[in-house]
Parts: C-alpha cells; sequence; structure tokens
C-alpha cells in the first residue's frame, strides 16, 4: 500500500472529524467521549504547538491521488531521553488495506531519522487486536502490559506496551 505523511493541517480537518464517531475510535484511543464542541480545532492547535516546541506531531496519511485515508501522531516526545509515543487513526472505509501498517512504518522512520529518538512507544489496549496486528507488522515488540492504565474519562484498561528501536529496523 502506497500512502504518504503530509503535514496535518486545517485541511484535513474535516476528514479527522468524520473518524470521531466510530467505534473503534472511540473505545480504542484517547479521544474523547462525547466529542467536545470544536474539538477538532482544539486537537490540531494542540499539534501545531507541539511541532512548534517538539514535543509531538500530526501527519495525515493520504494515498497517491491526495484522498484522506487517516492520520498519525507522535506525543509526549522527549528531547533528553529520545523517546516518543505514536499513535495511529484509519478512516473506517479504508482500513484492512494496510494502510495503518504503512502509515506507522514512515512515522517510525520519521522518529528515527528526523527527531533522532532512539525509543519510540505503542500503547495498545488488550481488546484492539488489529493494532496488534499493525505493531508487530511495522517492527514492535511487545513488552508487557499495564494493568488498568486511565485511557480517558470513564476508561481504564489493560494496555500492552510494544516499543521499536533503531536496531530493529533490520530485524
Ligand atoms: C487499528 C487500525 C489503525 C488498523 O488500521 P488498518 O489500516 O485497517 O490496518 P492494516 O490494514 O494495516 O492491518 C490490520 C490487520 O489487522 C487485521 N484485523 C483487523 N481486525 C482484526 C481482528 N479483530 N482480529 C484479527 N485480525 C484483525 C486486518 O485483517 C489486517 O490484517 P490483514 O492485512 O492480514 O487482513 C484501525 O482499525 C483503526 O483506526 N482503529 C481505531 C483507532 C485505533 O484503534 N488506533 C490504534 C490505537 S493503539
Amino acid at each position: 500500500m502506497d500512502v504518504r505523511l503530509v503535514p496535518f493541517g486545517e485541511r484535513h480537518l474535516p476528514g479527522f472529524e468524520g473518524m470521531l464517531d466510530d467505534p473503534d475510535v472511540k473505545r480504542f484511543t484517547r479521544l474523547p467521549v462525547p466529542t467536545p464542541p470544536g474539538f477538532p480545532r482544539t486537537w490540531l492547535d494542540r499539534y501545531e504547538q507541539g511541532r512548534r516546541d517538539g514535543t509531538s506531531d500530526a501527519f495525515a496519511v493520504e494515498d497517491e491521488a491526495g484522498e484522506f485515508l487517516g492520520c498519525v501522531m507522535a506525543f509526549g516526545i522527549e528531547a533528553d531521553a529520545r523517546t516518543g509515543e505514536l499513535g495511529y487513526l484509519v478512516a473506517p472505509a479504508a482500513r484492512g488495506r494496510g494502510v495503518a501498517t504503512a502509515a506507522l512504518r514512515l512515522l517510525t522512520e520519521w522518529g528515527f531519522d528526523e527527531r533522532g529518538l532512539l525509543r519510540l512507544e505503542l500503547m495498545i489496549s488488550v481488546g484492539n487486536v488489529a493494532s496488534k496486528v499493525v505493531a508487530e507488522r511495522a517492527g514492535y515488540v511487545k513488552e508487557g502490559v499495564l494493568r488498568s492504565l486511565y485511557v480517558k474519562e470513564g476508561l481504564r484498561e489493560d494496555h500492552e506496551l510494544w516499543s521499536c528501536l533503531p536496531s530493529d529496523r533490520s530485524r
């Protein structure tokens, strides 16, 4: 699957907003439920601030024609520790075609090569089978389970911690 990552911008907000009602997005991500008024803009503002101060970034995932397929994010980037956490969402209509796997591979390269990070993490709900498949295919290694992790208001759940190091790329 050929995808590209482009810095997330205003023009991607309708595509982002269109994913917020999806049951898997509500169930498996930290995005708030119900969606507060004006949330997509607030979300982007936060990532634009992170882009400026180096603590986070967001990218739209597009196909060759520029069609919006989803988004990937890096957050909690710590310059001293050279670590960060990654996340990904694919629009329901674009799922099951390898979009998340391809996009996570690209974001992982960005973390290592553009940002010089040495450890990238994913937190995946134990029930999120599709996301675990994606993590493994993109070269991540499961390290263990964090019990009863706080996800968002009303949701605590066991989560698997997966990581990728630059040396995992040659495996
Ligand atoms: C998780 C998510 C990003 C996967 O996106 P995607 O583009 O469909 O992922 P891919 O196509 O690269 O790979 C998914 C794989 O998991 C498989 N899969 C999906 N649901 C599955 C299930 N319940 N059991 C087993 N395999 C499953 C798919 O069939 C596919 O494998 P295949 O290529 O052999 O068919 C997407 O479902 C999503 O956006 N979910 C909501 C947000 C989310 O959970 N984000 C991750 C938070 S950690």
